[in-house]
């Protein structure tokens, strides 16, 4: 039986992240938590479930702290490598970019902002089960005109265009590709689009034209492109919710009276107070503190360090080292590292803000 070819990885984590901007200014925007792990080690660990073991990951001019705690990848069994893109010049320029690494391989191509509920393996059972040159996916959005669009006749595709005016359906192309080395010399002929970029979508559009298989998956379960504040919010439930059962630990030290309501993880030298409630699923990173009558309701991320102190919070992202000293209720807010919320008197307010790291906020 011939031996099916090596997939490699390639994660994308390039890019401006003009969008998220405001939140990392101690970092890249891949490094941003979601569920307590930076977003890119969802990436990482999808590729790594997909059977992938070689991965590089293309880096862009903001790469700080991506090198730093992916290392060489052993912690998450893969064979991680790294590649300077340099200027984020598109998503067909970090490809060009990584030929010397992919070879003659086939790869997936993941975007590092992205989430894809079912991750990569079905594209790669799906390049197994017959000859392709591409497998892309696709899903129906409300917004089609901010991502690609894909038009199908059934499974024969009609057009495909980059962020287009007026698209031609709802369907856009998610952020996971697989690729054959087909795809390189199309590539290597783009020009620079309208935008100044390198467009897969083109590059697609291309290998179709040029008699190139291409399948097109409709994606099982969600998917999230999380380039804004209120997609990360999104992500970070999405994630939380879908934890297996068996995954939720608590390993902190949690003080008699205070109450755990179903699915809390709560990690090591973390303490609970007597008056606090968790509602899970709600997960609690290493040496946080919460204490005085807090509240941590669902869908909830609270990184290490972190301190909560009379506080209600809700549906947030709170990143490691911020504080929260109520009284006063938190929703659908992300609170930066090493942030600070202050309430100096109780008004019974309730606040949603997205804070970037280091900042500070009185009232
Ligand atoms: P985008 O969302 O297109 O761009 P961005 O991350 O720079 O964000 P913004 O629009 O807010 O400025 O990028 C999608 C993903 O692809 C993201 O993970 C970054 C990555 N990327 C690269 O690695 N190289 C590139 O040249 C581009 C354009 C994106």
């Amino acid at each position: 039986m011939p031996t099916q070819p090596q997939v490699k990885g390639l994660l994308l984590a390039g890019g401006y992240g003009t969008r998220l901007r405001p939140l990392t200014f101690t970092g890249n925007k891949h490094m941003i938590p979601i569920a307590n792990q930076p977003m890119l080690f969802h990436g990482l660990r999808h590729l790594a479930a997909g059977g992938i073991r070689e991965v590089a990951i293309v880096l862009g001019p903001l790469h700080e702290g991506i090198p730093e705690a992916v290392r060489n990848g052993d912690e998450f069994d893969l064979d991680v490598t790294y590649i300077h893109q340099g200027e984020p010049k598109g998503l067909a320029h970090a490809v060009l970019c990584a030929r010397d690494f992919l070879g003659e391989d086939p790869f997936v191509m993941y975007l590092g902002d992205n989430l894809l509920q079912e991750g990569v393996r079905p594209f790669i059972e799906r390049f197994h089960q017959s000859p392709l040159d591409a497998v892309i996916g696709a899903t129906p959005v409300q917004h089609p005109s901010s991502y690609g669009v894909i038009e199908l006749d059934g499974e024969q595709i009609v057009s495909i265009a980059e962020k287009p005016r007026n698209p031609k359906s709802n369907l856009a192309l998610i952020g996971v590709y697989l690729f054959t080395s087909k795809i390189h010399p199309i590539i290597a002929d783009l020009q620079p689009s309208a935008r100044g970029e390198l467009e897969i979508t083109e590059a697609i559009w291309k290998l179709h034209g040029a008699g190139g298989r291409i399948a097109v998956r409709r994606v099982d379960g969600w998917w999230k492109d999380t380039g804004r504040p209120e997609d990360l919010l999104e992500a970070n439930q999405r994630v939380i919710y879908g934890m297996p059962p068996a995954s939720f630990a608590v390993r902190g030290q949690v003080a008699d009276g205070a109450r755990i309501m179903g699915p809390v993880s709560i990690g090591p030298g973390s303490t609970i107070g007597p008056e606090v409630q968790i509602d899970g699923p709600a997960v609690i990173g290493s040496e946080v503190r919460i204490d005085g009558a807090s509240h941590i309701g669902p869908g909830t991320a609270v990184g290490n360090r972190a301190a909560i102190h009379q506080a209600s919070v809700q549906r947030s992202i709170v990143m490691e080292s911020a504080e929260i000293q109520g009284p006063f209720s938190l929703v659908d807010s992300i609170v930066g590292r090493f942030a600070r919320i202050r309430a100096t008197q109780d008004r019974g307010l309730r606040l949603s803000c997205v804070l970037g790291d280091s900042t500070q906020l009185n009232f």
